[in-house]
């Protein structure tokens, strides 16, 4: 059930007016579907492939070497194309792989920016095959790339994108989010390594586990998997800069993690996921790259490898620069495509001991991160449990949620009263509703003041009393929340609720202040309360002038608190409508009340 707070904290009353607004919002979005028909992004860039016999490996499948190669010259040229000038690879986020392609098939590369920032670009990839007899076509991977745009002697300001169609503009949004994660990843990693509790138990002395189906008498020393690999970056390797292409160097450290791999499993291993990676610094021509692998942990069925790679000029080898660093987790399949049982791996005492447990941690971490960042909404339970080491995608998925709700473009205004406007969106699985009013107060003011959730009883008659569980950092915080008991109910509601806010990354975006339910083993379900969820709730806030803003509340309701929403928007309650205009009031009385925080934003 989701939460009666977050859907009950707004109210409506109806009328068939319908706005101006609605009508252009209306025509806004058929222009764009009407668009749509043959309608290609400025910035999208197509390359097909046929893989013929020198691409492929030696199970006759597609290197994922040369794939990365073709992935990298297509977001490539796309991040050209809207830089109008050279771009070098900066990141490349997590990818997996869901299907390999075979000699004789066609890869087929969309690649679009998706949303311009200050120097650096985000670019999707899609990644499909096609079997040219019979006509089908897989989802390969998708991939997401930071490009960086240079020019020599000045700094680029890029020009901003403009999303055009509901799926540009989801991911317009949430591109903004990803790229906070993205530049905290170093950090986050860091801090989730050092504080993972990692089992550091030795196979012999885990009797009963998943090793009694694992030989233990076949430990590989991690030290036989070791690999070393120069290569000198030639013309062919690079842009007409000199510039290494980072899918050149992608494919090398393919190829070295391979052959690590391989002398684990003494079979040919295939490559599931690439962790997410930064390019560290860049190499030219006439460079050679010292590539570094090992086997890091062989778990049951898959296994880390580590690749590093180092850069340096033949007049000055001592000094090596390091340019990037990945990790890449293979599995072995055996005739049947099923994964065969790995043998274990016993690290080298030191840094080998340190990696084999970091990548444990980084195997909880990349499971986390995949399930939390990429479940669709529909599929996730409505409250998740919150912990230190999923805080970072937790926020992330609150926040990208919320941004997702408000792109959407078939929002139908179901009726004005005193300029406060209710809009709903029926989608298969939710009904959502969102309310919007023009307030008189500064923008940045309307979102401190919302933010603070402990003053939301001064307005919302639904919060009894708000109790601030953790302050996580300075933008994420989790309350519990107690709401009066309503009619038909016996006892009051409770809610553990993790609130995000984030000013905007340009001035074209809300600010934003996104709220879910979470579980907290310190704020159990008790007999005293009936405990509420709410799965994607909050405020946005454009600034439409000074000392004037738009202020958008969004809620999307669950089946057990179906009745509650439609009533309202039946316009059978003004519960929605009077509480926004207490809302409102709140704003308004507290305009003046320059929080300290404010002066920093
Ligand atoms: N992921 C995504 N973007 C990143 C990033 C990361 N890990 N680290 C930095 N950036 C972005 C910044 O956000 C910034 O974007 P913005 O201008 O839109 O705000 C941009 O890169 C420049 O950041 P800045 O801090 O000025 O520079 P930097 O010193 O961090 O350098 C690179 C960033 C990418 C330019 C630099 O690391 C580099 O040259 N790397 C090698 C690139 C290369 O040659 N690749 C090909 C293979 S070698
Ligand atoms: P870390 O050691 O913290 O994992 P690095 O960036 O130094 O980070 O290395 C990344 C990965 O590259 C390591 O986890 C390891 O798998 C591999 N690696 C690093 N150095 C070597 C080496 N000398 N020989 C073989 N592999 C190496």
């Amino acid at each position: 059930m989701t939460s009666v707070i977050e859907s009950q904290g707004i109210a409506s009353v109806f009328s068939n007016r319908t706005s101006r607004k609605s009508a252009s919002r209306a025509q806004t979005a058929r222009g764009a579907m009407a668009d749509g028909e043959g309608y290609r992004h400025p910035t999208e860039v197509q390359m097909s492939q046929l893989v013929l016999p020198c691409h492929t490996n030696q199970r006759g499948e597609l290197s994922v070497g040369q794939l990365l190669k073709w992935i990298d010259t297509t977001a490539c040229l796309s991040a050209e194309r809207h830089a109008g000038c050279p771009c070098v690879t900066a990141s490349m986020d997590d990818i997996y792989f869901e299907h390999t392609i075979s000699v004789g098939q066609v890869v087929n590369i969309k690649a679009k920016v998706n949303r311009a920032f200050n120097s650096s670009m985000e670019v999707g990839i899609q990644v499909a095959s096609e079997d040219l007899c019979s006509e089908k076509q897989w989802t390969v991977c998708k991939a997401l790339a930071t490009f960086v745009a240079h020019r020599e002697l000045s700094k680029v300001k890029l020009k901003q994108i403009t999303p055009r169609t509901e799926e540009e503009k989801m991911e317009h949004s949430v591109a903004a989010e990803r790229r906070r994660m993205r530049l905290l990843y170093a950090d986050t990693i860091k801090d989730l390594l050092a504080n993972c509790a990692i089992q550091d138990v030795p196979p012999s002395a885990l009797p009963g586990s998943d090793l009694e189906s694992r030989d233990c008498s076949c430990m590989v020393p991690a030290e036989k998997t070791r690999v070393e690999s120069v290569e000198l970056v030639l013309p062919p390797h690079a842009n007409h800069q000199g510039n290494t292409f980072g899918g050149q160097i992608m494919a090398w450290m393919e190829n070295v993690a391979t052959i690590a791999a391989s002398r684990l499993c003494r079979a040919h291993p295939t490559l599931k996921a690439i962790e997410m990676f930064h390019f560290r610094g860049p190499s030219q021509v006439g460079d050679r790259l010292v590539l570094k692998a090992i086997v890091n942990n062989a778990f049951k069925h898959s296994m880390e490898v580590g690749v590093c790679v180092e850069a340096y000029r033949q007049e000055a080898e001592t000094h090596r620069r390091h340019i990037n660093s990945a990790f890449m987790t293979f599995v072995v399949l055996d005739a049947d495509d099923q994964p065969r049982t790995l043998p274990w791996i016993q690290p080298q005492p030191g840094d080998g001991e340190r990696r084999y447990r970091e990548a444990s941690a980084r195997k909880k971490i990349r499971l986390d991160r995949k399930y939390i960042v990429s479940c669709k909404q529909a599929e996730m339970p409505l409250s998740v449990p919150w912990d230190p080491s999923n805080q970072v995608y937790l926020s992330y998925n609150n926040v990208s949620s919320l941004k997702m709700l408000v792109a959407k473009d078939n929002w139908a205004l179901s009726s004005e009263v005193n300029q406060v406007r209710l809009y709903t969106l029926e989608e298969d699985k939710f009904l959502s509703f969102h309310m919007e009013m023009s307030v008189h107060v500064d923008t940045t003011q309307a979102f401190l003041l919302l933010s603070d959730l402990l003053r939301r009883p001064e307005w919302d008659k639904h919060y009894r009393s708000v109790e601030l569980v953790l302050q996580v950092d300075e933008d994420d915080a989790i309350y519990h929340v107690i709401s009066p008991v309503l009619s038909g109910d016996t006892k009051p509601q409770d809610f553990v609720i993790l609130a995000s806010r984030r000013k905007p990354c340009d001035n074209r975006d809300p600010y934003v202040i996104a709220m879910r339910s979470v579980t907290l083993p310190t704020h159990p379900e008790t007999p005293a309360y009936r405990r509420g969820e709410t799965i994607c709730s909050g405020f946005c806030f454009w600034r439409e002038g000074d000392q004037l803003t738009k202020v958008s509340y969004y809620n999307q309701a669950t089946p057990g608190f179906l009745n509650y929403v439609t009533t309202n928007v039946a316009g059978l309650s003004s519960e929605f409508y009077t509480t926004f205009k207490a809302c409102e009031q709140f704003l308004l009385d507290n305009r003046s009340d320059l929080a300290p925080s404010l002066q920093t934003l």
